[in-house]
């Protein structure tokens, strides 16, 4: 079992108190689904009302921490260390009764990301890492798949929707890694996706228009399973690029090569 510094303590128990508002917002979603005004501005509340209740968590055991937040913008601390907050990733999933989404905290400490932790509130996964103590879920060490092959590689990505960048793009990366990898997922939470390669369920994931909390903890919980984390241009910038791809150190350079490829050929019109 993983010892779990202070710092992942508090982290873990902030997190679980306020998902228990979560599941119960969940069981609510599902009885408005069925309503014609949708459950939209109920999922948009929510999500706000986790992150505010989240902070209010931390910030008592961490007065000196800044904050980056999904809903409620940046706060500098007194401090050098920061947290990082999706309050819910895969919020279109949550809004659409899909119980597959997760509350993200990772930890900055001089620009550094050096702790990460993801829980799906509905599956009871708690996915963390921190830098130097190796990667977990719930109790268990977690390391990435050993696979080397493309032929035998299931990845995952993100497709673009309507208000974002990038869908010829996307459609030209899927075209050269489906004609060649073992299957392709779009699994809606980012976080997630990273979490799954952590654990070796994937085998790889890449995405676009990425905003750092979708990222952060993922990153630390990735490294921390021995996976390999660049940007698309093979560079640390993630978090300010807003694109990933992780993978195990084989299959890492054969992905960012065929990315390469759908790139050139998209260019070559
Ligand atoms: C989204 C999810 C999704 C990814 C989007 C993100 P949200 O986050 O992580 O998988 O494709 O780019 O915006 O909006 O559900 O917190
Ligand atoms: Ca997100």
């Amino acid at each position: 079992m993983g010892k779990r510094s202070p710092l992942m303590n508090v982290m873990v128990s902030s997190v679980m108190k306020v998902t228990r508002l979560l599941r119960r917002d969940f069981n609510e979603v599902e009885k408005l689904q069925v309503s014609r005004k949708g459950p939209a501005d109920f999922v948009t509340t929510a999500d706000r009302r986790v992150e505010k209740e989240l902070v209010m968590e931390l910030k008592q055991a961490r007065p000196e921490f800044g904050f980056l937040l999904e809903e409620h913008g940046e706060y500098k601390g007194e401090g050098d260390s920061r947290f990082i907050i999706d309050p819910i990733d895969g919020t279109t999933n949550f809004l659409h009764s899909i119980p597959h989404f997760a509350v993200s905290v990772a930890v900055e400490t001089r620009g550094e990301l050096v702790a990460g932790l993801i829980y799906a509130p509905l599956t009871e996964e708690l996915f963390w890492a921190e830098k130097g103590v190796g990667a977990y879920l719930n109790d268990a060490r977690i390391r990435v798949a050993g696979r080397e092959r493309l032929d035998d590689a299931l990845l995952a990505t993100g497709i673009p929707f309507k208000g974002k960048d990038g869908h010829e793009r996307f459609l030209a990366e899927a075209k050269e890694v489906t004609e060649n990898v073992a299957g392709l997922r779009r699994f809606g939470a980012a976080s997630l996706d990273l979490a799954y390669v952590a654990a070796g369920r994937f085998d790889g994931f890449w995405e676009s228009g990425l905003n750092p909390w979708d990222m952060a903890a993922g990153i630390v919980i990735v490294r921390e399973a021995g996976g390999y984390v660049t940007d698309l241009n093979g560079g640390q910038d993630m978090l300010k690029r807003g694109d990933i791809l992780v993978a195990n150190d084989r299959l890492h350079a054969p992905i960012q090569r065929m990315l390469r490829r759908a790139h050139r050929t998209l260019d070559a019109g």
